[in-house]
C-alpha cells in the first residue's frame, strides 16, 4: 500500500514538474524517505572541529600576526635570508653578540660610510610582501645596540619600488648594551597594497647590532602577540567545536631535535629560539602553546592537545621503557601546564606566562600516524596512556593507531581521497560494528584542486559527511586537514605550499574560504542533535573505474545522490542535507513520516557551481558562496528540485 502511495505521489509530482522542466520519467525520480519518529542515534556535540600546524605557512605568513620574516635571523646560519640591505652597509651574523641564549646570533650591520644622502639599513618583504592598510596603526618592535652609535634610527613601510613611504617614525637614541625599542607606525587614506618592505636605516654613521625584529598589524581582539582578524573571522564563522593542535607531521619533526618542543615554545618570544618545521621553513614559535590555547579560547574551541610519543618522521624514535620515560614526564608536564591551578609547577609557569586561568581540556592525543611507521607504537601508547590516566583519569586518550595492551577512548582515522573514492565511502561507517573505541576523524579531504578544493572536493566531501553525520553516534568528531595555505607562491624554490588542497588560501592582504571551506561551514553550523532514520530508492548512479595499484578492480556504480537527516529535539527543526554532485538538475521527492505537523515554510541554504572545476580563488573569493532562500509548500510529502552539482540544507519547522 505504502509503495503504491508512494508512486502514484511521484507520478503527480512528475507531471506537476514537467510542465516546466525536463523531468525524468516518473519511476526514476529518487525518493528520499525520512523516518522522524525513529532516532537512530545521537550526533556528537563535538563533531566539527579544526585540525591545524604549521605548514604551507599556516601561522608564520599566515594566522599568526608578525609580518616579518626570519625577525629573529635563526632560519639560516649563516646568512640573514629574507633580509635585504638599504644602501651599502656591510651585514653579518654574528654570533658573538647575541641577545640571549635562546637568540644565540644577530645581525651586525657596519654602516660605516651612511650620511643624510645615503642611508644605510636593511629590509624585509615579510612573507611575500608587507601588507599595509588604510588609517591602520602598525607596531614595530626590535633589540638593538650600537657601537659608536646613538642613534637615530628610521623605521618605515615602504614601496618595494620606493617611491611611497606609507609610515615612518624616528628612535632617537640606541644604547650600547641590548634594549628593546617600540614605534608605531601609523597610514594615512592610502589604498592597501602588499609590495613593500620594512626598513630600518640610518643616516649617521656607526655599528649596529639587531635581533627579533617584530611589525604586527592590528591583531584579533587587539591581543598582544595575536592573530590576523580576517583568517579568525572566517574560522569563526564555522563554529568549531574544538582545535587538534600541534600536528600532524609537525608535532613529530623530521627529527627528535626538531619535534614540537612545547617547553621551548612558551614565555616572552625573545627566549624562543624556533625549530626547523617538516613542511621546510623556520618556525619562531612566536605561535607557542599558550597561542595555541588562546586560539582555542577566542573561538570557543576545546583544544585537542596531540603530544608527542618518541616517534620523528625520519624514523628516530624511542624504545618504550625507561627511555620514553621523559617524553611521558614531558606530557605530562604539558597537560598541567594547560589545566593545572596556580599552586603547580607548570601552572604557575603559564600565570607567569600572562593566564593564570587554567584552561578547559578532555582530549589528548598520543602521537600522530603512527599506524605504519614504528611496531613498538603499543608500546608507548601503553606507557603514556598509563601515565596519563593515573594523574588524570577523566582525560580522553586518543590512539593513532590500533592498540592492543590498552583500550584508547578514541582511534584517530585519516583518509585523503578523490571525489569518487570520498563518494564511494560515504557509507563506511554505516557497516562500522560499534563495539570499538569512538572514531575521531582527525584528518581527511577530498583532495582535488590546488592550492585550495574546487566545487568537485566540496561535493566528494559533502557526500562523506552525509555519512559522518549519520553515523555520529560512532564518529564523535572530525577535522578536515589541511586549513590553511599561503599562495603566494604555488611553485619552485621557497614555495609557500607544500601540500596541495586546503581548505582557506590567503596572500599577506586578503583571505578566502573554498568551495570546501563552505560546505564545511553548512554542515557544522546547520545540523541537530539526533540522527534521523533514513532510506532511499531511485537513487541515479553513475560508473566509476577505481584505480587499483596491484590487481585490477571491477567498475563501480557511484551514487550520484547523498543525504541524512537529523533534528533538534528543542525546537523540531529537521536538517535535510542533499548533495547532487551530478551535472543535471535532480527532481527528489522528499517523504517524511512519524512527524505530527510540518510547516509549509521552510528555508534552504544552498552551494551549487556551474562546473566541478569552479572554484575560489585570492582573485575571485566569492565566485562560489552558499544563497539563502525561502522555501514554501513543505509537507510530509514534497518534491524539490536541487541545482546540477549541489549541497542544500533544507530546514524544516516539525512537531
Ligand atoms: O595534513 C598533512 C599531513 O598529512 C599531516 O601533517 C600528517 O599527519 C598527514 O600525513
Amino acid at each position: 500500500m505504502k509503495k503504491l502511495f508512494i508512486s502514484l505521489f511521484a507520478i503527480y509530482a512528475s507531471l506537476a514538474l514537467a510542465q516546466t522542466a525536463t523531468v525524468p520519467a516518473a519511476s526514476t525520480i529518487p525518493v528520499l524517505q525520512i523516518d522522524a519518529g525513529k532516532v537512530a542515534g545521537k550526533v556528537s556535540s563535538m563533531l566539527y572541529g579544526l585540525m591545524t600546524e604549521e605548514i604551507n605557512f599556516s601561522y608564520e605568513g599566515g594566522l599568526y600576526g608578525e609580518l616579518i620574516r626570519n625577525r629573529s635571523f635563526m632560519a639560516n646560519p649563516s646568512w640573514p635570508i629574507y633580509w635585504e640591505i638599504v644602501g651599502n652597509p656591510t651585514v653579518v651574523l654574528d654570533k658573538n653578540q647575541p641577545l640571549n641564549s635562546a637568540l644565540d646570533v644577530s645581525l651586525k650591520m657596519d654602516a660605516s660610510t651612511a650620511s643624510e644622502k645615503k642611508p644605510e639599513g636593511i629590509a624585509n618583504r615579510g612573507y611575500w610582501g608587507i601588507p599595509v592598510k588604510p588609517d591602520t596603526t602598525y607596531r614595530v618592535s626590535f633589540f638593538a645596540k650600537g657601537d659608536n652609535f646613538r642613534g637615530p634610527l628610521t623605521v618605515a613601510i615602504v614601496s618595494t619600488n620606493g617611491e611611497t613611504i606609507f609610515a615612518s617614525a624616528k628612535v632617537r637614541r640606541i644604547s650600547s648594551d641590548w634594549q628593546k625599542y617600540t614605534v608605531t607606525l601609523k597610514t594615512k587614506n592610502i589604498q592597501p597594497s602588499k609590495d613593500n618592505v620594512l626598513e630600518i636605516f640610518t643616516t649617521t654613521p656607526g655599528t649596529i647590532w639587531f635581533q627579533q625584529v617584530s611589525l604586527f598589524p592590528p591583531t584579533f581582539d587587539k591581543q598582544p602577540n595575536g592573530f590576523r582578524p580576517d583568517i579568525m573571522e572566517l574560522l569563526a564563522a564555522m563554529h568549531p567545536k574544538f582545535l587538534r593542535f600541534p600536528g600532524g607531521n609537525y608535532l613529530e619533526g623530521n627529527t627528535i631535535s626538531e619535534r614540537f618542543n612545547w617547553k621551548k615554545t612558551i614565555g616572552p618570544i625573545q627566549d624562543r629560539p624556533g625549530h626547523k618545521s617538516p613542511w621546510g621553513y623556520w618556525s619562531t614559535d612566536g605561535m607557542g602553546l599558550l597561542e595555541f590555547l588562546k586560539w582555542c579560547q577566542d573561538l570557543h574551541m576545546q583544544p585537542l592537545l596531540a603530544v608527542y610519543a618518541g616517534y620523528s618522521l625520519g624514523g628516530q624514535h624511542i624504545t618504550p621503557g625507561p627511555d620514553l620515560a621523559p617524553y611521558v614526564q614531558d606530557a605530562l608536564d604539558e597537560i598541567e601546564y594547560v589545566t593545572g591551578d596556580t599552586s603547580t609547577k607548570w601552572g604557575a609557569q603559564r600565570a607567569k606566562d600572562g593566564h593564570p586561568a587554567p584552561f578547559e581540556l578532555n582530549y589528548v592525543e598520543v602521537g600522530n600516524e603512527d599506524y605504519n611507521r614504528s611496531s613498538e607504537y603499543d608500546g608507548r601508547f601503553t606507557q603514556f596512556y598509563d601515565a596519563i590516566k593515573a594523574k588524570y583519569p577523566n582525560l580522553q586518550l586518543i590512539a593513532t593507531a590500533t592498540v592492543t595492551s590498552r583500550t584508547p577512548d578514541l582511534i584517530d582515522e585519516h583518509y585523503y581521497r578523490s571525489q569518487e573514492d570520498m563518494e564511494a565511502n560515504a557509507f563506511q561507517y554505516d557497516k562500522r560494528p560499534r563495539t570499538g573505541p569512538k572514531i575521531f576523524v582527525g584528518e581527511w579531504a577530498t583532495r582535488v584542486g590546488s592550492p585550495t578544493p574546487n566545487m568537485a572536493a566540496a561535493l566528494g566531501d559533502a557526500a562523506w559527511m552525509t555519512g559522518l553525520e549519520r553515523n555520529s553516534d560512532l564518529v564523535v568528531m572530525a577535522s578536515y586537514a589541511p586549513l590553511f595555505v599561503n599562495v603566494s607562491k604555488l611553485t619552485g624554490r621557497d614555495r609557500s605550499m607544500e601540500w596541495t588542497t586546503d581548505l582557506i588560501g590567503y596572500d599577506a592582504l586578503t583571505g578566502y574560504g573554498s568551495p570546501a571551506y563552505y560546505a564545511q561551514k553548512m554542515f557544522s553550523t546547520m545540523h541537530g542533535n539526533e540522527i534521523l532514520s533514513t532510506s532511499s530508492e531511485n537513487i541515479p548512479t553513475r560508473e566509476w573505474q577505481p584505480r587499483s595499484r596491484g590487481r585490477a578492480r571491477p567498475p563501480e556504480q557511484l551514487r550520484q545522490i547523498f543525504f541524512d537527516a537529523t533534528r533538534d529535539n528543542k525546537n523540531g527543526v529537521v536538517y535535510l542535507k542533499v548533495v547532487n554532485e551530478s551535472g543535471t538538475a535532480q527532481p527528489v521527492n522528499v517523504q517524511i513520516t512519524g512527524a505530527s505537523s510540518i510547516q509549509p515554510k521552510g528555508e534552504a541554504v544552498v552551494l551549487a557551481a556551474n562546473s566541478p572545476d569552479d572554484t575560489n580563488s585570492i582573485e575571485e573569493p566569492k565566485k562560489i558562496v552558499p544563497h539563502r532562500e525561502e522555501v514554501h509548500s513543505l509537507s510530509a510529502n514534497f518534491t524539490r528540485e536541487f541545482p546540477p552539482y549541489s549541497i542544500t540544507v533544507l530546514k524544516l519547522e516539525t512537531k
